[in-house]
């Protein structure tokens, strides 16, 4: 028993006492202080504390750290389980040894098993350099883990320090990321190997912060500022997710009355079909009490994505933002919505799309980098989709992008639509030029030239850009006032929540990735 007691406590001290300052100085909590911080009280179990590295050489004979680097187990977050390993950057700046990846491996093993999301916190120098092929193979095992639990369990990563090298692989094959600013980073190859091979000088900060994969690279799907608010955004980010693909998402508890009335949303549309507004408005105006938890918030901004809740339903929200881009969809923003699409429908959340989209973003940029086969993406996601899908075209829904957005043509269940929403193959500029050319070109008097635009677009608004004509075919189901919003939506999910939806059987589709 003293034993125990004496072991325990060496193993709780993890690389000693200065290393834990060392980690306090910069910032950081420890393993331990992260899974303390992100479990309810008293629910860790942790397995393989008395582990060690098995290594001989490099004199790593006599240096031994009980648990070797990562702390493992399972507990509880508002009562329901989760699978965790910490990464502890005290022990041999916690790179990842061979057994060291049999921890991990091992609560991934029993997650798959019992069906209970896996939550890892990354801090990390990469793999431990003395055991070589080992810690690859290591590395490798875990990605496999990662690859089998996909869409059958949530996976999480949080980055609260270094994550470089091929260790970034583990992160990126998980469900959703989340980094610390300035604690963390993530780089393939870090600044010093960039300026040997390119010549290129950049910062850890500038190459692989936060700050940078929340804007440019999208890896990030959520920055925290610091620890504690990034343990907390996991715990928002749980609430709305099921345990596992078989389980529904949790109902949450609702006290915001379900036919609250937005007038506010009868006049968010300006009167200028070119003025932009905040599609989060809408988003915030309609969903329980006004919560919105964006998913990728500094990426790709055309496009919104993230969880609400409708009277305690978690839903998934895909709407074109018109403030940004004019709204438009490009490649980033096919990326991922398509993504957070494939993840709603993996775990059984349905997805509402709110639709203002004036097409796909023109430009030999665009179409150099494969706004075909990216563009193709999101179209794959939404008529693959299974889980109850409603849209709600606020305005523009013109060409190909109509087609995108979760029309009744890709299984949309309910499609309704605002009055003011256009929905036709192109707007009335670009149609007016098109199909009258030659009669243009014959026109010379400005004046004159201008009223016949306006009267051919005119006709031509009246004709199309209107949602009548899409109802009368049945491709919208209902025209609905703005203000109720929420309440139709809401009654939709409810219709829809016994809906059973499935794709011909296959190996796997081949989406074009
Ligand atoms: C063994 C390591 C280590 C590693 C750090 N340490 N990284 N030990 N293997 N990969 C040890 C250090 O020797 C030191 O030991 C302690 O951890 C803390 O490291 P410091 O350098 O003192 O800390 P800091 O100044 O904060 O710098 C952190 C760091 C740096 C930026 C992460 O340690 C570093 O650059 N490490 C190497 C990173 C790397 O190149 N890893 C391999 C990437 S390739 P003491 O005893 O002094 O406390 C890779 C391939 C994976 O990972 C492939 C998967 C497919």
């Amino acid at each position: 028993m003293k034993r125990l007691i004496a072991e325990r406590e060496k193993a709780r001290l993890g690389g000693g006492e200065k290393r834990i300052e060392a980690q306090h100085n910069k910032g950081k909590n420890t393993a331990r202080e992260r899974i303390a911080m992100l479990l309810d009280e008293g629910s860790f179990e942790e397995y393989d504390m008395f582990v060690t590295h098995r290594t001989t050489d490099f004199g790593l004979d006599k240096q031994h750290y009980l648990s070797d680097g990562v702390v493992t187990g399972y507990g509880t977050i508002d009562g329901r389980p989760v699978y965790i390993f910490s990464q502890d950057f005290t022990v041999f700046g916690g790179s990842l040894s061979e057994t060291y990846a049999d921890k991990i491996c091992k609560i991934m093993d029993q997650a798959l098993k019992v069906g209970v999301p896996v939550i890892g916190i990354n801090d990390s120098g990469g793999a431990r350099i003395q055991e070589g092929v080992r810690s690859l193979a290591g590395y490798a095992s875990i990605f496999q883990r990662n690859i089998m639990a996909s869409g059958v369990i949530p996976q999480i990563s949080a980055i609260f320090g270094p994550c470089a090298g091929g260790a970034v692989y583990s992160p990126a094959l998980t469900d959703f990321v989340m980094m610390a600013e300035k604690t963390s980073y993530m780089f393939v190859t870090g600044p010093k190997v960039v300026k040997t091979v390119t010549g290129e000088t950049i910062t850890e900060e500038d190459l692989g912060g936060a700050t940078v994969h929340a804007s440019k690279s999208g890896v990030t799907h959520f920055v925290a500022s610091d620890e504690e608010e990034g343990i907390l955004l996991i715990k928002k980010l749980l609430s709305y997710l099921p345990q596992n693909n078989l389980e529904e998402p949790p109902l949450a508890i609702c006290d915001d009355p379900i036919d609250r009335l937005e007038e506010s949303l009868n006049t968010i549309i300006p009167e200028q079909p070119s003025q932009p507004y905040d599609v989060k408005q809408v988003i915030e105006a309609i969903a329980d009490n006004g919560e919105f938890l964006e998913v990728q918030r500094q990426y790709a901004r055309n496009i919104v994505i993230g969880f609400v809740t409708f009277n305690g339903i978690s839903t998934g929200i895909v709407a074109n933002q018109p403030s940004y881009l004019a709204g438009c969809l490009d490649i980033n923003a096919s990326r991922k919505a398509a993504r957070f699409i494939r993840f709603c429908d993996a775990f059984n959340i349905p997805i509402v799309s709110l639709v203002d989209v004036p097409g796909f973003l023109p430009g030999s940029a665009q179409e150099f980098d494969g706004i075909i086969s990216n563009g193709a993406k999101l179209i794959f996601a939404y008529g693959e989709a299974t889980v109850p899908k409603i849209t709600v075209i606020l305005r523009k829904a013109y060409g190909g992008a109509y087609c995108v957005m979760s029309s009744k043509h890709l299984r949309g269940d309910v499609n309704y639509a605002w009055p003011k929403a256009e929905i036709a193959v192109m707007g009335p500029a670009g149609a007016t030029e098109v199909l009258y050319n030659r009669e243009l070109k014959g026109i010379e008097d400005p004046e004159e030239r201008a009223r016949f635009v306006a009267e051919k677009e005119s006709e031509y608004r009246e004709k199309f850009a209107n949602p009548y004509e899409a109802a009368k075919y049945g491709y919208i189901d209902d025209i609905i006032e703005p203000r109720n919003t929420r309440f139709r939506i809401i009654r939709a999910l409810q219709i829809l929540s016994t809906k059973k939806d499935s794709n011909p059987p296959k190996k796997h589709s081949t989406l074009p990735l």
